[in-house]
């Protein structure tokens, strides 16, 4: 070896076959080592690699996907209708518009106010709304506004980007692969047992993650139950993260379909909406934050933080998805979504009441697009997912994918087209 030369530990680790030697004294950068911890691809990745190489190894075979929470019908005439035209107005020098305001648009704040919050009685101002690109992206990013030793709590199981984005903020402590848990974030079960209704913990958190209607579950905490949680969190000192992604498949009057209905929620939440499950904007993406003036720490307000982040980090929701989002709010808009929502709860009710025929125990499906089915014969999830793909060449999501809870459970989406969740129920009948 040259003279002022060394050899690397960590770059002969990484590529052995090769000899590498760096200058003596050289400094090498260092990566953000918490994402090194999280174990394996992201579930939904890791799924549609199993099933790719399943494909690819059995080309003939005619696969249904009810795994991904992804819509198939397309977006409905009135947003078509507004896209086209928002189109238009970027070709023409007078109505072009460039970077949108930090908020997004005065328009789309105003209606949701309006179409979202009012009916609703809840206190809400369209200054208190962030528009973004969707709510796994407000759910991932909104963990930055906390110092790195709070400790998080989340219902189990859990969409799993809650626990990811902390693990990568360093606030999640160690993996332990036997029992699937992190060493610093609190498990709150929600299995039949308890009625898939979390209890308190018996450590007090500092951040909460609540989904309600929830993913993956499909099940529902009531207005009552949900003002239960507000008022631990304000006895507490708490933070709530509410995602209100599926509000809009709640049938039930007594399930609420924002956290502000609650009393109090405006010191104690932050709410996260999206526009995919209630308007099909999955591949168009645009989503919302509300996060309430009321909620300061140490003087701190949450809103001038979020704020401060939103204008540096990110550069607005383009203006013609802006568009494309109000008129998801208009009254021809409504009529239409809300016929499209209830496409997919046929499925959903479709799915349910034919596994319930067959015999099998099922949960969710009521106020949600996502049915919860307990796997036969106290099967392990990840062997339902491939004794399901290999019998009956339908996807699902394993529901051990989403947390220690979720063993021995099993998630199917209700977002495919009618025809396959029929013919996806033919096959599970006949396997
Ligand atoms: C899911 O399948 O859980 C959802 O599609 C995930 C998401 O909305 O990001």
């Amino acid at each position: 070896m040259p003279s002022g030369f060394v050899e690397s530990p960590f770059l002969a680790a990484t590529y052995p076959s090769i000899a590498i030697t760096i200058q003596k004294g050289f400094i090498m950068y260092k990566i953000n080592s918490n994402y090194t911890k999280l174990p394996g691809n992201y579930l939904f990745s890791t799924i549609a690699k199993k099933v790719s190489a399943y494909k690819e190894a059995n080309p003939e075979v005619d696969l249904i996907r009810l795994g991904i929470g992804d819509v198939t019908q397309p977006l409905v005439p009135a947003v078509i209708d507004a896209l086209h035209h928002s189109v238009d107005e970027m070709g023409c020098a007078e109505t072009f518009h460039g970077y949108a305001p930090d908020l997004g648009y005065a328009f789309l704040r105003d209606r949701l106010v309006e179409r979202v919050y009012q009916p609703l009685h809840a206190e809400v101002s369209s200054d208190e709304i962030f528009i973004s690109d969707g709510a796994k992206s407000d759910s991932g990013n909104i963990q930055e506004l906390f110092s790195v030793d709070n400790t998080i709590a989340v219902t189990d199981p859990v969409y799993p980007v809650y626990i990811d984005s902390n693990v990568m903020g360093g606030r999640c402590g160690s993996f332990d692969p036997s029992s699937g848990k992190w060493s610093d974030v609190i498990y709150m079960p929600c299995t039949r047992e308890n009625g898939f209704v979390p209890a308190f913990p018996e450590r007090t958190p500092d951040v909460i993650y609540l989904c309600n209607p929830n993913n993956p579950t499909g099940t529902t905490l009531n207005v009552n139950q949900l003002q239960d949680w507000v008022d631990y969190a304000n006895r507490n000192g708490c933070i709530i993260i509410y995602d209100a992604a599926y509000e809009a498949y709640i049938t039930e009057k007594d399930v609420p379909h924002s956290i502000y209905e609650c009393t109090g929620a405006r010191s104690c939440a932050i709410e996260i909406r999206s526009f995919s499950k209630n308007a099909g904007f999955t591949g168009v993406r645009l989503g919302y934050t509300l996060v309430p003036k009321d909620i300061v720490q140490d003087g701190v307000s949450l809103h001038d933080l979020w704020a401060r982040r939103h204008g540096t980090k990110f550069n607005g929701a383009p203006y013609i998805v802006q568009r494309a989002g109000e008129a998801v709010y208009s009254d021809e808009g409504q009529r239409q979504v809300r016929e499209q929502v209830a496409y997919y709860m046929r499925n959903a009710h479709t799915i349910k009441d034919s596994l319930l025929d067959m015999g099998y125990e099922v949960y969710g499906g009521v106020n949600a697009p996502y049915i919860w089915w307990k796997t036969p014969e106290d099967m392990t999830s990840w062997d339902f997912f491939d004794y399901l793909l290999t019998k009956a060449h339908v996807v699902g999501t394993p529901g051990a994918g989403f947390g220690p809870s979720g063993e021995g459970y099993f998630r199917l989406t209700a977002f495919g087209s009618y025809e396959d969740t029929v013919s996806a129920l033919d096959r599970i009948r006949r396997m």
